[in-house]
């Protein structure tokens, strides 16, 4: 079957508005996907018809809801390849799912022991990781770049040592599309017995990653960058490792028992799982991922190569046009700067044009520094993007050259 993007473009009421009186042209889906239609009526029809809270109610809405939450669970289960439906705990989304994990290894590492980080990082698999370092004593290591914008493997020897117990990498570079080899990292951590968390935000709406066959020890990522809503993602962590850790929040829910002299905590997930969660997020996500299922991740892999080949050949046809990223496994990101001019002011007059882009350091202070540049523009592709959208950024690009040089 053929990839039919003006039928998926249908799917996505937001993309038939206009910015500034002009069609818009979202290239912000780094930053956030947007929502097909069937993820919008998960959410609406939810609150229309079965809101109440999980696995609290004998009552019918509450198990109406119970059962549609914990099917999506089951879902993004099949969709991961993991093998036990209590290694998917729901989060607030990446950003949570990490800071669990540093949080729980807080009394498991001594000032002995290291652990490395990559120069690719987005400052949120960086920062928990400095303050677990603080807690603890332990070494924090970076796993160097190049000017390819990846990973110097080759120094890889020299920063991962037995004293290792934690390997973190994204699994996308959200700064510049670059693709890691997070097989060989996972392989060459386990040989010195660390355990690995990818970071997979930038990662999951791109490719469909198999978690058993990948062999890793954790893995978050976030509904809202595979079209599904803002406020949820997953942890997924081996059931050895999510048994170790501590619970990270006390709360309702994640209780066996409570008495004033001792509490006992429930099983995995709901250990991990405190409070209310995002009910409809959860069941949301689900409906993400059946409509990511339904056109296929071989097709969205294959579409998207063309359109990035595409990009990157007519953006380079602008004089000036300097792209970060340029290894050779990327995918849907282009960070570009256009001679000295700034990027800010180049996203200014995109959106004037209806084009919406990220500029800045896009949260990976460390890339740009490496770079050392201030940010750059970030045009990042989803599968209903067009050609004929490539061609209004280069324009668009072109317009603002003119106007700032
Ligand atoms: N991490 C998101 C981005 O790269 C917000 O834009």
């Amino acid at each position: 079957m053929s990839f039919d993007v003006a039928a998926i473009r249908a799917d996505f009421p937001i993309l038939s508005r206009q910015v500034h009186g002009k069609p818009l042209v979202y290239l912000d889906n780094a930053a956030t996907s947007q929502k097909p239609q069937a993820v919008i009526d998960a959410i609406v029809d939810y609150y229309s018809r079965y809101n109440a809270n999980i696995h609290r109610g004998v009552h019918t809405l509450s198990q109406e809801a119970t059962d549609a939450y914990e099917q999506a669970r089951i879902k993004i289960q099949k969709h991961f390849n993991i093998k036990k439906k209590q290694e998917v705990i729901f989060t607030s989304g990446t950003t949570h799912g990490i800071n669990l994990v540093a949080q729980g290894f807080s009394n498991l590492l001594t000032s002995e022991d290291e652990v490395l980080v990559s120069a690719l990082e987005h400052h949120s698999n960086i920062v928990p990781w400095q303050m677990l370092c603080e807690r603890t004593g332990a070494t924090l290591k970076v796993l160097p770049m190049n000017a390819e914008g990846t990973l110097a493997m080759e120094e890889l020897e020299h920063v991962l040592s037995a004293k290792t117990k934690l390997v973190f990498v994204n699994h996308i570079s959200n700064a510049l599309g670059t693709i890691n080899p997070i097989e060989t990292l996972i392989e060459k951590a386990h040989a010195v017995d660390a355990a690995v968390l990818v970071d997979g935000a930038q990662a999951c709406s791109h490719i469909q990653p198999d978690l058993d066959a990948l062999d890793v020890d954790f893995y978050v990522t976030s509904a809202h960058k595979m079209c599904g809503p803002t406020g949820v993602g997953i942890l997924y962590g081996k059931e050895e490792w999510l048994e170790k850790l501590p619970p990270y929040q006390g709360g309702g829910e994640m209780i066996s028992e409570v008495t004033f002299e001792k509490t006992t905590y429930a099983e995995l997930p709901h250990k991990f799982e405190a409070g209310t969660p995002n009910i409809a997020g959860g069941i949301a996500f689900g409906a993400a991922i059946d409509y990511l299922q339904q056109i296929g991740f071989d097709a969205i892999a294959n579409y998207e190569a063309d359109l990035l080949a595409y990009a990157t050949e007519e953006l380079l046809k602008i004089e000036g046009m300097k792209i970060y990223g340029t290894g050779p496994d990327k995918t849907s990101v282009i960070s570009f700067n256009v001679g000295d001019i700034h990027p800010y002011d180049i996203g200014t007059i995109l959106d004037k044009l209806g084009i919406a882009v990220r500029t800045g350091h896009h949260c990976a202070q460390p890339v740009m520094a490496y770079f050392n540049i201030p940010g750059t523009v970030r045009a990042s592709f989803a599968f209903y993007n067009t050609k004929e959208e490539v061609d209004a950024l280069v324009v668009g690009v072109r317009k603002a050259q003119m106007m700032l040089s």
